[in-house]
């Protein structure tokens, strides 16, 4: 098969490396790519968002299979144009519609969907500008912390846990009036609290029906303990203890398969992959979010971990008979550690020169996040995110000691790491 995968990061350097994997790859091209995702196949330069341009690329690399990273381009409806154009329409699309990504691009949505369908998650209550009265007094009374959250996409950033009254009123007047998220807090929704572990859930729906394929728990905090600002994730482990067969089962009844269910009564043809972000209240999963798309950093431990062809079950999506699979697993313990540059998630320089890409890791994975080739083709660094390094081992703590000895050897200006991901495990 001919296989167009779109974006440019770490999770889209680890599904390069699962599809290059495949029995049934012909030739891999990645939109844009970086220079990690070369080594398994052709870069295009063209943006993940460039819908014409994608589309264009499609026609004229007769690709088979679009493979979809981030959810900007199917929140705009990537999967929708190269469906409606009559000479792609043979092409399998992993990931959903317009509609379907409605799941992660508004969580106003996603909310009323869930109480629609019975799928646990903590009550909300959502308000625009012209209802400010209403939403203030409603904050007001809120018990605390009380969470607020932008309606759309803002970067990983829409969402602001409030401590005290005055906090949560100060920032429903920066989302709501002063439209600190643009457009995207032109809704706000305002939530209860959940207290306890999160995990993420990562399974493949065909539209009618699913497969889990992993789970994973994301260590987004910059500091180690679990301190300091959020992050886009600074590694993960898989599998994760307390995931152990009762929880996933209660996840699949109560959360996925009421989800897939409640999609297809809706008229949503959901084809690609969904990421339940959940919280486990003393053993009970409530849905804290919906993603239309893999995680990152979860990508980098979910496939690794995951024995299947990647692409044989993506061409189940494209039949509609992923329930004909079996999902297996490698038994080993899997763990990611992010390198991230000085001063992220705030403000960081880039274009820092990286030694140690060089040696040779031959029983790790060097994902690469944000990393580009300077004009001497030079490595150098390009994002907060820099590096992800995967490891196996027989105990988590041995695949993230695996994870650090690489990270030792790797060096950039400003370098940083958590030394401790994994640890209430250890
Ligand atoms: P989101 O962008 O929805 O993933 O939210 C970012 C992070 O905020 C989540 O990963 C949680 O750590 C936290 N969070 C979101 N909603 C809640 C909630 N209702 N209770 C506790 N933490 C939350
Ligand atoms: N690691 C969280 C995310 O991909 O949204």
């Amino acid at each position: 098969m001919r296989i167009l995968l779109l974006g440019n990061g770490g999770r889209e350097h680890a599904l390069a490396w699962k599809i290059s994997q495949s029995k049934l790859l012909t030739s891999l091209y990645i939109a844009p790519g970086n220079p990690g995702t070369a080594k398994f196949g052709t870069n295009l330069s063209i943006a993940a968002s460039d819908i014409p341009a994608i589309c264009k690329a499609c026609e004229d690399l007769q690709i088979d299979m679009v493979i979809v990273g981030p959810e900007d381009p199917l929140v705009k409806g990537i999967a929708d144009a190269i469906q409606s154009e009559p000479s792609l329409q043979h092409i399998i699309v992993i990931g959903p519609n317009k509609s379907g990504a409605q799941l992660e691009g508004s969580k106003d949505f996603s909310k009323a969907f869930m109480q629609r369908h019975g799928i646990p998650t903590a009550s909300y209550a959502s308000f625009e500008a012209h209802q400010w009265e209403e939403a203030r007094t409603y904050v007001l009374n809120h018990s605390l912390p009380v969470v607020l959250k932008a309606d759309g996409l803002a970067a990983g950033k829409g969402v602001i846990i409030c401590e005290s009254h005055q906090n949560a009123e100060d920032t429903l007047r920066q989302m709501l009036l002063e439209k600190q998220f643009g457009e995207a807090s032109a809704k706000v929704v305002v939530e209860s609290f959940l207290t306890g572990i999160e995990l993420s859930v990562f399974a493949l729906l065909d539209g009618k029906n699913y497969q889990v394929i992993g789970h994973a728990k994301d260590y987004k905090r910059i500091g180690e303990g679990d301190t300091g600002l959020n992050t886009g994730g600074m590694g993960c482990v898989s599998p994760v203890p307390f995931a152990d067969a009762d929880f996933l089962k209660k996840v699949e009844e109560r959360v996925i398969q009421p989800t897939v269910k409640g999609l297809q009564e809706e008229g949503i043809d959901y084809r690609g992959f969904l990421f339940v972000g959940l919280m486990n209240c003393n053993g009970e999963p409530y849905v804290i979010e919906y993603n239309c798309r893999m995680g990152d950093p979860e990508t980098e431990v979910v496939m690794p971990r995951l024995q299947n062809d990647l692409i044989e079950l993506c061409k189940h999506v494209g039949s509609q008979t992923i329930i004909q699979t079996n999902i297996s697993y490698y038994p080993e313990h899997f763990a990611t550690v992010m390198a991230v540059s000085g001063g992220y998630p705030g403000s960081f320089e880039k274009s820092k020169k990286i030694a140690g890409l060089e040696l040779s890791f031959p029983n790790q994975h060097l994902f690469f996040a944000g990393i580009q080739s300077n004009d001497s083709g030079e490595l150098v660094t390009s994002g907060g995110r820099v590096l992800a390094v995967t490891s196996k081992g027989n105990s988590i703590s041995e695949a993230v000691s695996e994870s650090l000895s690489v990270l030792n050897q790797i060096c950039f200006e400003g370098i940083f790491y958590r030394k401790d991901i994994g640890y209430e495990f250890k």
